[in-house]
């Protein structure tokens, strides 16, 4: 099945308030616990989570990694304002920042980062080496990187399929919006020839489950 893209920024009001209150426990605890199995070495210092929408995966990275401090950046205002509210809920303002951009206009510095992370953004960029750049860009030298994402499945019936195993009870507009990241997934093929392109070619993708790959690595 053909790429379908899907609009990169989620600030429309109705979407982020249904995707900012679902329940993404597994595949966002899922995230975390794989960082640990890859990295068990890692401990402390400052992380990027790129495209962190309401900020769950930065908050559950700072509490399980005390001696970090997590930059958040995500390039939808109102996925920010959520983002904002959780952090303040957790009493973590001091640990999770947040930061607007929109790639592949990266204002966050060069060199910096001892980790970086993201979970499903890829998808939405039209330009997906917009993600590997930002990566390459920031990251420190032997920086951890945890990326992960939706896997486009063969058909849309398959899609169809992943939405009801997975969303069956979710609300209208977050069954669609995930109908359409499955259809503007890329392959793992595809995220593998993106890797080599932009000299990235020493982090591995691998499929981590039955929707989802990871691309795990050292800078
Ligand atoms: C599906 S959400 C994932 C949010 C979060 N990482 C999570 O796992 O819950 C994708 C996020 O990427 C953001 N995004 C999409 N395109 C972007 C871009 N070009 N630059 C920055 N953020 C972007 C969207 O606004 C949205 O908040």
């Amino acid at each position: 099945m053909n790429r379908r893209a899907e609009p990169e920024i989620m600030n429309g009001y109705k979407q982020v308030k249904a995707y900012a209150k679902a329940d993404f426990n597994g595949p966002n605890q899922m995230f975390v616990d794989l960082f640990g199995e890859n990295f068990p070495l890692f401990s402390s210092g400052r992380v990027l989570d790129l495209g962190c929408g309401p900020a769950d995966i930065p908050l559950r990275f700072a509490g399980r990694y005390e001696q970090c401090r997590v930059v958040a950046m995500d390039g939808a205002e109102r996925m920010l304002e959520f983002g904002r509210r959780n952090i303040a809920a957790q009493g973590m303002v001091e640990r999770v920042k947040l930061v607007h951009g929109v790639l592949p206009h990266c204002e966050l510095p060069e060199n910096h980062f001892s980790a970086i992370i993201s979970n499903s953004l890829l998808h939405h960029l039209l330009d997906p080496l917009a993600l590997w750049q930002a990566i390459s860009y920031c990251g420190k030298k032997d920086a951890a990187v945890l990326v992960m994402d939706l896997f486009r499945p063969s058909s849309e019936t398959a899609a169809r399929r992943i939405v009801e195993k997975y969303a069956a009870g979710e609300p209208e507009i977050l069954r669609e919006d995930f109908y359409n990241s499955l259809l503007a997934a890329y392959t793992e093929a595809e995220v593998r020839a993106q890797l080599d392109r932009i000299g990235l070619s020493n982090l591995q993708v691998r499929q981590v489950s039955d929707r989802h790959f990871a691309v795990v690595g050292l800078l």
